[in-house]
């Protein structure tokens, strides 16, 4: 099969080649999925996964993406709740073999049904960005109708998930970015927009809820902002940054059938959706993915046309 590999860790993308490897092979609870469309995430190549197995040895070269939809085409020993033949999408694991690749094997239990009326290409933007945003905002947030919260990169993939579904649970948003992402943000649904260029976040009072997707000082200032019960959830790593009186919590994005199912069932309805950038094929992918300039929305690669 075709496929996209990494080797150089310093190259980081510029480093990807397009090759032929060796079709995947189903595992116990795996299912194989020829892929039509894969995601990206443009800081991905700095993730330790993407270089190293779970031990930290090296796992190069290594195939990478994580995020897919696609369909069935093989299940591995005692595999339960897929069949061949069914449209799927989700996460496929940090430490294996990913998603830029015409065939995937991967754990059943880290895919969703897709129903037939989400293109593919919808399918594969929203795994990463939709579980961090549900997870971020409900499980670690616990994010309550009638609570605020302050979405930090509204604009963005996680970040504008995040707004779509804060604003559907009832919350009050506040949406963050650069200047640039004020429309963007208050089109997703932001009800008020913070300029981090040249407004004060302090300005925006008190909060119960920020989802963090900076660290780093932003992290920090924004956590003087959450009131006494209040919670900060980050997703860049762990953080010194404390609320006074409330909860800190950084975490790495699981897959999760139930959720995967709630948010395309919303994108279905009309209620979410995502920001899709370029799409491109996996042939041209290795240009698509070193662009002169990064460009905004979703980057997605239509591997199967
Ligand atoms: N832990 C986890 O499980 C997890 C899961 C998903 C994502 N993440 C991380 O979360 C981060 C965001 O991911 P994403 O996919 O949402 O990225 P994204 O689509 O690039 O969104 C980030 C948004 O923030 C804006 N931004 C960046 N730096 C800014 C600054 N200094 N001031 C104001 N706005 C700024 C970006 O604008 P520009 O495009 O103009 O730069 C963009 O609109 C990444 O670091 C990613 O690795 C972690």
């Amino acid at each position: 099969m075709k496929a996209i590999v990494v080797t150089d860790r310093a190259a980081r993308t510029a480093g990807m080649k397009l090759v032929e490897q060796p079709e995947p092979q189903a595992a116990i609870n795996d299912v194989v999925v020829q892929v039509h469309a894969s995601g990206w995430v443009w800081d991905e190549q700095t993730w330790p996964s993407t270089w190293t197995d779970r031990r930290d040895r090296d796992r190069t070269p290594s195939i990478p993406g994580h995020e897919l939809a696609g369909v069935v085409t093989a299940l591995g020993y005692g595999t339960t709740g897929l069949s061949v033949g069914q449209r799927v999408f989700g996460l496929a694991d940090w430490y294996r073999d990913g998603t830029l690749a015409e065939y995937v094997a991967m754990e059943a239990r880290n895919l969703a049904p897709l129903p037939g009326d989400v293109d593919f290409t919808v399918g594969a933007s929203l795994p990463i960005s939709g579980l961090t945003a549900w997870q971020g905002l409900f499980q670690h947030g616990r994010l309550q109708a009638g609570q605020s919260v302050l979405v930090h990169g509204a604009a963005g993939a996680v970040g504008s998930m995040a707004t779509q579904l804060a604003r559907e649970s009832g919350a009050y948003v506040i949406g963050t970015g650069r200047a640039a992402h004020r429309q963007t943000a208050l089109d997703f649904g932001a009800q008020e927009f913070v300029d981090l260029q040249n407004d004060a976040l302090e300005d925006v009072g008190g909060v119960d809820l920020v989802l963090d997707v900076f660290g780093g000082d932003i992290a920090k200032r924004s956590a003087g902002l959450i009131r006494a019960g209040g919670t900060l959830v980050t997703v860049t790593g762990p953080t010194e940054a404390r609320p006074a009186n409330g909860l800190a919590v950084d975490f790495v994005v699981e897959s999760n059938r139930a959720q995967l199912s709630e948010i395309v069932r919303r994108v279905r309805d009309g209620r979410l959706r995502m920001n899709i950038g370029n799409v491109s094929t996996l042939d041209d992918a290795v240009a698509a993915l070193n662009p002169p300039e990064r460009p905004t929305g979703k980057p997605i690669i239509r591997v199967r046309p």
